[in-house]
């Protein structure tokens, strides 16, 4: 059977539940976003962070593995000049090195095929003085992290060449914030 209906179907149907989320509204300020601000989301979905960040930042681009994702976000973006959508994994961003000031990811870390190569990731293209910031529901279960598992991934982001890392609680949220 041919996936991509179903997969481009489960995405319109994600993209108009999850229309513009609470948390996708809130890491924009978590972040500290200034107008001359290059912002990468990693893990988009229909890129309503991204289109968040684009009203105060220079430029924001999102990527996500789902194409489906990425045409949604690219839909519902036309009206904005300085976004950017691409297909691409968390594993093998498309960017150069230290090519961005603000970096994160929400909802979407606990999917990522393999964090730890991720997180290499992340911090690569993070420039230096700029911040990473992964965002989760707080949960014991499969979707989101409980207290423990972000402060390891916190201490995790220290060993990388962070120069400090925290975890905040924000709404439902738990936020790891990184400074590179
Ligand atoms: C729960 S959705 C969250 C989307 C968006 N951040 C939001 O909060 O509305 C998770 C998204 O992460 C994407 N994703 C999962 N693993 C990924 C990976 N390894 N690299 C890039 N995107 C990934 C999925 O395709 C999906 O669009």
């Amino acid at each position: 059977m041919d996936a991509a209906p179903w997969s481009r179907l489960k995405s319109e149907i994600y993209g108009l539940v999850w229309r513009n989320s609470r948390s996708n509204r809130r890491i924009v300020s978590i972040a500290r976003v200034e107008p001359e601000h290059v912002i990468l989301d990693i893990g988009c979905g229909p890129g309503a962070a991204v289109r968040n960040a684009a009203t105060l930042a220079a430029k924001a681009v999102g990527v996500d593995r789902s194409e489906p994702m990425i045409e949604i976000a690219r839909r519902r973006s036309r009206h904005l000049g300085n976004v950017e959508f691409l297909v691409a994994g968390a594993e093998a961003l498309p960017f150069p090195d230290a090519s961005f000031d603000r970096v994160w990811s929400v909802h979407a870390f606990h999917h990522w095929e393999d964090p730890e190569v991720g997180i290499e990731e992340a911090a690569r293209v993070t420039r230096p003085g700029g911040r990473l910031l992964i965002s989760e529901d707080e949960s014991n279960g499969a979707h989101g992290m409980d207290r423990e598992h972000a402060e390891k991934l916190a201490d995790a982001l220290v060993e990388r060449g962070f120069a400090e890392a925290t975890v905040e609680k924000r709404g439902r949220q738990l936020v790891v914030i990184a400074v590179r």
